[in-house]
């Protein structure tokens, strides 16, 4: 087992209720008063003496999928009080998909500032991290490695599926596929409400592989979650034992002074890498794992992303890219199934929140046994990593493509450009029978990137035409700065850098240009002339976007693109030491 607590120079510093004392001029006075308000919520003195274990607890009315935070909320209680801790719940902000304006990777900043500085402003040893639902995960890692405690992440867990007229459905994919096929009259308004009322059948994370099942994934491959914490669904018995045993986990982490950056280490981002190809995770994934990266002083090197993602096979047989959900690969053994799988690829050095390596944890997994939703590498899903890195003339930093949710006919494509100049004019034209649009076209909608929409929403996942989806066109080649939700499909280009608001190329295509897709040469291109593009960027100067005041002024004059993450670029380590993945 590793030593945790080599060259700790911060055993002598103040614990417990000592920690992070209010500054009233006299420290002792500063503690007679600290423990004589918490005495009024009847403590003694006994309680006061223990590691403080914080609890951040995200449950709220608005956020459903993290209706079981209560129960999880106590359970890690017992087991910090089980290990001799003192647990101390508190509230943050809390994030929800569908409750969040105008998109919630505008508040997931928000969300990390606030987790950063309760945990420094409040006295604890170590945190425990409640999250699930897509920016709150991302949220919580990106503020606790910033804070720089001992911590360990929590995952509300899946929701589970449903079932309409005989057929098994779950969010977020089935409700994108029910929606398309009433935009094509396929299905009535009557069987559309049906269809609404069981497409989310419990508390819980969405049932597939979107961004919060990708999220659990990646935190469990960092090792911030306890061995199985990314699979067992939001209502079992399974996730309350894994909250108790994070509670109590979370006090020898206190003891043993393991903080975070002993795990959030180069090793450990290769390993969430690796899990992110090869469960044909979110691409949302790439831009959270370069915002927690970027806390630690850690840049994505997109390049080697691509590279790594060559020769990682998809293995997971999940929804969007596959046919199960979260519950299925949590019977079928979850991330332990998937990382026995992939362990010649993985960095088995890395250490866990458990104080062991994760090819200790593996080890003490034990053999796997006979399932079908996590493939071996010689029989994948998808030959290469779920994700390709795209360059080109369009996008001179770097866009993405899903190719393990791509129309495979569509991944070596050239078309006419149909170009929306933003959301509202994509809203307004989409769907008139006068929008000059044929299959073979790209869509290209700009300024949907961060600072541009702002917050790059999910609003990649343009629609198909309502008269071509009434045709029966399933998929065409979409272009956009902006990101697209885990759950969705198709071939659709995302995240293109630098976004059109900056004045990236994006901002100059044109209706009728010729746009370029090569999958297999990781190209995005323009078909204009240089000098053309050249006089276009002369001519058409593009103003950024600014704001008078509050948040959204702070937003504007900070945000990053998307391969630096779409942090505050002050939140960002003060150094940048590395580049991952460095194989
Ligand atoms: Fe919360 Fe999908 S909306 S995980």
């Amino acid at each position: 087992m590793a030593d945790p607590t080599d060259n700790d120079d911060r055993r002598d510093a103040p614990a417990g209720m000592k920690k992070g004392l209010t500054h009233y001029g006299d420290t002792g006075f500063s503690l007679f008063l600290r423990k004589a308000f918490i005495k009024g919520a009847g403590y003694t003195d006994a309680a006061l003496d223990r590691p403080v274990i914080g609890i951040a607890d995200t449950g709220s009315d608005y956020n459903p999928c993290h209706g079981n935070a209560p129960q999880l909320v106590e359970a890690v209680k017992r087991g910090v009080m089980l290990a001799g801790g003192l647990p101390m719940a508190f509230p943050t902000v809390s994030i929800h998909e569908s409750f969040a304006a105008p998109t919630s990777m505008f508040q997931r900043n928000l969300m990390s500032m606030d987790t950063e500085e309760m945990i420094r402003a409040q006295p604890m040893d170590a945190v425990v991290l409640i999250g699930g639902c897509d920016k709150t995960v991302p949220a919580q890692l990106m503020g606790a490695a910033s804070a720089g405690l001992p911590a360990i992440q929590l995952i509300t867990g899946s929701m589970l599926t449903g079932s309409h007229r005989g057929e098994r459905v779950g969010a977020c994919t089935d409700c994108r596929r029910y929606w398309g096929k009433f935009r094509a009259g396929e299905i009535d308004e009557q069987e559309t409400a049906d269809v609404n009322n069981q497409l989310v059948a419990s508390v819980g994370t969405c049932s597939v592989m979107g961004t919060a099942s990708t999220m659990a994934c990646i935190a469990e491959a960092l090792g911030m979650t306890v061995p199985g914490g990314a699979s067992p669904p939001a209502v079992t018995a399974d996730r309350i034992r894994v909250a108790e045993e994070s509670g109590s986990r979370a006090v020898q982490m206190a003891k043993d002074r393991l903080t975070i950056d002993k795990i959030l280490t180069p090793a450990a981002f290769e390993n969430a890498m690796r899990v992110l190809l090869a469960i044909g995770g979110s691409t949302n994934g790439i831009v959270h794992l370069a915002a927690i990266a970027g806390r630690v002083g850690l840049e994505i090197d997109m390049q080697a992303l691509d590279r790594m993602g060559r020769e990682t096979p998809v293995l997971l047989d999940l929804k969007p890219s596959g046919q199960h959900y979260m519950e299925d690969f949590h019977h079928a053994g979850g991330v332990a199934t998937l990382l026995r799988a992939l362990k010649p690829l993985l960095k088995l050095e890395a250490l866990t929140v458990t104080g062991r390596t994760l090819g200790e944890e593996l080890e003490r997994a034990g053999p796997g046994f006979a399932q079908d939703v996590v493939r071996s590498m010689d029989r994948p899903i998808f030959p290469q990593g779920g994700i390709a890195v795209l360059r080109g003339n369009l996008a001179p930093g770097c866009a993405i493509i899903k190719q393990s949710a791509a129309d495979p006919r569509l991944m070596e494509h050239e078309g006419r450009a149909v170009v929306f100049e933003n959301a509202e004019d994509l809203a307004n034209r989409i769907d008139s029978d006068d929008l000059d649009v044929v299959a073979d076209d790209v869509l290209v909608l700009k300024n949907i990137g961060p600072k541009g929409a702002p917050g790059m929403p999910e609003a990649g996942y343009i629609p198909i035409p309502m008269k071509l989806a009434r045709a029966g066109v399933k998929d065409m080649v979409r272009i956009s700065d902006g990101r697209m939700s885990g759950t969705a499909f198709g071939t659709i280009v995302l995240h293109v850098t630098p976004e059109a608001a900056v004045g990236g190329p994006l901002a100059q295509v044109r209706n009728g240009d010729r746009i370029r897709l090569s999958v297999s040469k990781r190209e995005i291109s323009l078909l204009v002339p240089d000098a053309e593009l050249a006089k276009r960027m002369k001519e058409n100067v593009v103003a950024e976007p600014r704001a008078e005041r509050g948040y959204l002024k702070l937003f504007l004059q900070t945000v990053t693109q998307a391969d630096q993450g779409v942090d505050f670029d002050f939140l960002r380590a003060a150094r940048i030491t590395g580049k991952i993945p460095r194989s």
